[in-house]
């Protein structure tokens, strides 16, 4: 399993292009599907993730070229409804291809995509959906079997505003007969990414941003061609990298509205922010001050994926920090792995509290999880002494060339295969 082996102790400086959006290219890759054609997708990511959707699609018949950093992919000769298990397991956000199968191809076989390391993910709200739209779907001995001869639209009230679950339904809903209202749909920007590729492609779709989105259902979808919007969690990391680091950086093609609860706990701990058109710089502050709240929440609220890189920074900060993890249940797994760095910090179910120490101190500390694994390489930029990070697979989920971006800021990172 491969490392990073970190030294710490570097600021980070200099500028660094934030990559493309790992939450926006995979449901724009399910929805490559619907079009039965072709979809040229630009700025896509170099992501496991990435792979594994495009795996995906090459195992249900789908041809996919790859230029660069630019997909062609053509879905006009699937032969299989029906989706590798081994795949489904390796990343359960595969689950967003059943509205697009369903809607193409009236069937689809999956293997249940069961829990992952932040929590049991149900998909109760994705199939339940799916059932109000007309499909027939029967879950049995760890297979979802789904089938329908015509999707209709309906209004759907989503009991938790889902990302997936709402992003699911905007696929299968596209292609279905009439109106869809999802209400309380999740309102993250790579639910509008999906309405505007969607409606390149000649779809109706609208609302997306807000907590209704309304889909009129065509008959066919066209070939398109799209550009992935900039990963905001990625520009989140980087930005939490500058200040944990003692440094300064300038983030290039990011989107500042999308990241604005971020910066604004940044901010709370003192660093200075700058803002330009599609840039942004950072500096560290002095003294880092904790940031006494932060409670993750649906977008436009402080964002799950970033609570791990945010603790880490915490565990420097003067002063006590409390997280709040409302989002998924079983998110905390780093802080054991922090504290081995000697971070103070209490977990008690779904609260985290941070007790700032003088500084951390490398060590040999394992990522459970994506966004954790980033976390403690953050945590190691800071660390006095040497730092190894192991099962670097997971981080290699969602950040493009991680280390190589970070030597070029200035780190002392390199990976140990
Ligand atoms: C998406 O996951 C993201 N993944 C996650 O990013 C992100 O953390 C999450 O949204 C929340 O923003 C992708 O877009 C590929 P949800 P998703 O459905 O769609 C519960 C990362 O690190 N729920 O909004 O799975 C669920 O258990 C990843 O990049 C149900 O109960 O998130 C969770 O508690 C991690 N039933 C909450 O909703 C359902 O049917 C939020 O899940 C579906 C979800």
């Amino acid at each position: 399993m491969s490392q990073f082996f970190i030294k710490g102790g570097l600021p980070l400086e200099g500028e660094v292009k934030i990559q493309g959006a790992k939450n926006a290219v995979l449901p724009i890759l399910a929805g490559a599907l619907l079009n039965q054609g072709k979809s040229i997708i630009h700025n896509v990511p170099e992501l496991r993730d990435v792979n594994t959707m495009i795996s995906i699609l090459e195992s249900i018949g789908c041809k996919i070229k790859k230029e660069g950093k630019t997909l062609i992919v053509d879905s006009s000769s699937i032969h299989t409804n029906e989706v590798p298990e081994k795949l489904v397991r390796e990343m359960r956000s595969s689950i967003i291809l059943l509205g697009a199968i369903l809607a193409t191809h009236k069937q689809a076989k999956f293997s249940y995509p069961g829990g992952c390391d932040i929590g049991l993910r149900p998909i109760d709200l994705h199939l339940k959906s799916l059932r109000e739209l007309g499909a027939e779907v029967k879950e049995s001995h760890g297979y979802i079997y789904c089938k329908s001869s015509i999707l209709k639209g309906c209004q759907i009230q989503l009991d938790y505003p889902s990302v997936g679950a709402t992003e699911n339904i905007m696929l299968a809903a596209s292609l279905a007969q009439g109106l869809t209202i999802i209400r309380n749909a999740a309102k993250e920007p790579e639910i509008c990414d999906l309405q505007n590729f969607i409606n390149k492609m000649g779809g109706q779709v609208k609302g997306a941003g807000t907590n209704t989105v309304i889909i009129n259902g065509v008959s066919k979808l066209q070939d398109v061609e799209y550009k992935i919007m900039p990963d905001r969690i990625a520009a989140g990391t980087f930005a939490t990298a500058a200040v944990i680091s003692g440094g300064k950086l300038t983030l290039k093609d990011v989107n500042i509205e999308h990241i604005s609860s971020v910066v604004s706990k940044l901010q709370e701990g003192g660093s200075k922010i700058a803002r330009y058109n599609n840039s942004l710089t950072i500096e560290s502050p002095k003294v880092l001050k904790a940031v006494e709240t932060i409670r993750t929440l649906p977008y436009p609220g402080f964002p799950t994926d970033m609570q791990a890189q945010m603790m880490a920074l915490m565990t420097i900060a003067q002063g006590t920090s409390i997280i709040t993890e409302t989002i998924f249940e079983n998110r905390f797994k780093h802080a054991s792995q922090l504290i081995r760095m000697g971070a103070n910090i209490k977990v008690d179910g779904r609260v985290a509290v941070i007790k700032g120490v003088e500084k951390l101190y490398g060590a040999h500390v394992s990522a459970m999880d994506l966004r954790g694994g980033a976390a403690l390489t953050l945590a190691g930029l800071a660390a006095e002494g040497e730092t190894i990070v192991d099962n670097i697979y997971h981080v290699d989920r969602g950040y493009e060339y991680f280390e190589k971006s970070l030597q070029e800021l200035g780190a002392s990172i390199i990976r140990i295969e």
